[in-house]
């Protein structure tokens, strides 16, 4: 993962390294017209790669965009393929290079682990912050004549490099901004409670879920809330990995049906389901949903947290335990304001902040 604002122009640098001199940028029409195309195949083009642009991934990819796609691959034989985009365009670049290095048709590799032979490096470079498709190695290709959605998974799928900029993702439509951070809570709350979910997916699944839970209010109130925008990426790029470890749940389940018989794009369908599934869940699960809530419970349930581990730590966690006099709180006090670190702290103190907090801690 390389995240920073600015970072897709280092696309070229990092197609080098993994030794390609002819790329394939799988992407679609609205990313071209936001310009983030142009941008990443001049960051190849200044490295010295070769490349060609196929543009004509839609909202929900079927196996006609991935063999038209392929089409394109197969005249142009590219060594490494880029997806720029939502989470279309890099399933797209997926599905692609499935059938590109193995042959055959997009149904062959419906399921786990179905590619036999080793697959071109590819780098995501995702404009929305929401599916995740850049940590995880499932492309989601729907059957363009029966509409049935395929998750097509292996770990030779997966992207070499995610390169999170933020910036791209300012420009995504408030639905689109919406749509995505509804499905990408959704990643961090279902990984969170699966049945095969791992200390590993449940590091994943809470990391997301801070940044996600904390942030996708903040970018819906004020889009160019570049340091929120950071977080609702790297939230959801964190909640990809959660699914990788720990997979989806009920909610997922239930989501994709409604999209393939009603055309209901995914975070739709999503935010329709989820609250169900909470509670549904809830009934028997309720205290994992709980603890995932500590961690965000602001900061009473992070004070809580962190209380609970000096107490187990065996320290007292009172003053007065400590003989400290009440009577002398004012001086203390005085003295603290006097402190060189006071000036760090993110909220101004003063003497009757700092005693207010020494009463609080008596
Ligand atoms: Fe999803």
């Amino acid at each position: 993962m390389v995240f920073g604002p600015g970072k897709i122009d280092a696309l070229g640098e990092l197609a080098g390294e993994l030794g390609a001199r002819r790329a394939l940028v799988v992407t679609d029409p609205g990313i071209v017209a936001a310009g983030h195309a142009e941008r990443g195949m001049a960051a190849l083009r200044r490295a010295g790669i070769e490349t060609v642009m196929f543009d004509a991934v839609g909202e929900n990819p079927t196996t006609a965009h991935v063999d038209t796609g392929l089409a394109l691959a197969k005249r142009h034989s590219p060594e490494i393929l880029v997806g720029i985009g939502g989470g279309s365009s890099m399933d797209c670049a997926k599905g692609i290079n499935f059938l590109y290095s193995g042959g055959g048709r997009m149904q062959d590799y419906w399921g786990i682990g179905k590619a036999i032979k080793p697959m071109l490096p590819m780098i995501a470079v995702p404009t929305t912050a929401g599916t995740g498709s850049e940590t995880q190695s499932f492309a989601l290709i729907s059957d363009a004549e029966t509409h049935v959605k395929m998750a097509c998974g292996d770990r030779k799928a997966s992207f070499r490099v995610a390169i999170l900029d933020p910036v791209l993702t300012v420009s995504q439509p408030a639905r689109v901004t919406a749509l995505t951070g509804v499905d990408a809570l959704a990643h961090a709350l279902e990984t969170y409670v699966t049945k095969t979910r791992t200390p590993l997916s449940l590091s994943f699944s809470r990391e997301a879920w801070l940044l996600l839970a904390e942030n996708f209010g903040r970018v819906l109130d004020d889009p160019a809330d570049l340091e929120a925008r950071s977080a609702m990426q790297l939230g959801a790029s964190f909640a990809g990995l959660a699914i990788e470890n720990s997979m989806l749940g009920a909610t997922h389940a239930l989501a994709n049906p409604l999209t393939a018989h009603y055309g209901i794009v995914h975070g739709q369908a999503i935010g329709l389901m989820l609250p169900h599934v909470i509670r549904f869940n809830g009934a028997r699960f309720g205290a994992w949903y709980h603890d995932l809530l500590e961690g965000t419970g602001g900061t009473n349930g992070l004070a809580r947290f962190v209380a609970t581990l000096v107490h187990k730590a065996g320290l007292p966690s009172k003053l007065a335990e400590c003989g400290v006099e009440r009577t002398k709180l004012p001086q203390l006090a005085a003295d603290a304001a006097k402190q060189w670190t006071s000036q760090f702290n993110p909220r101004a103190v003063d003497v009757p902040d700092l005693l207010g907090l020494y009463e609080e801690a008596f």
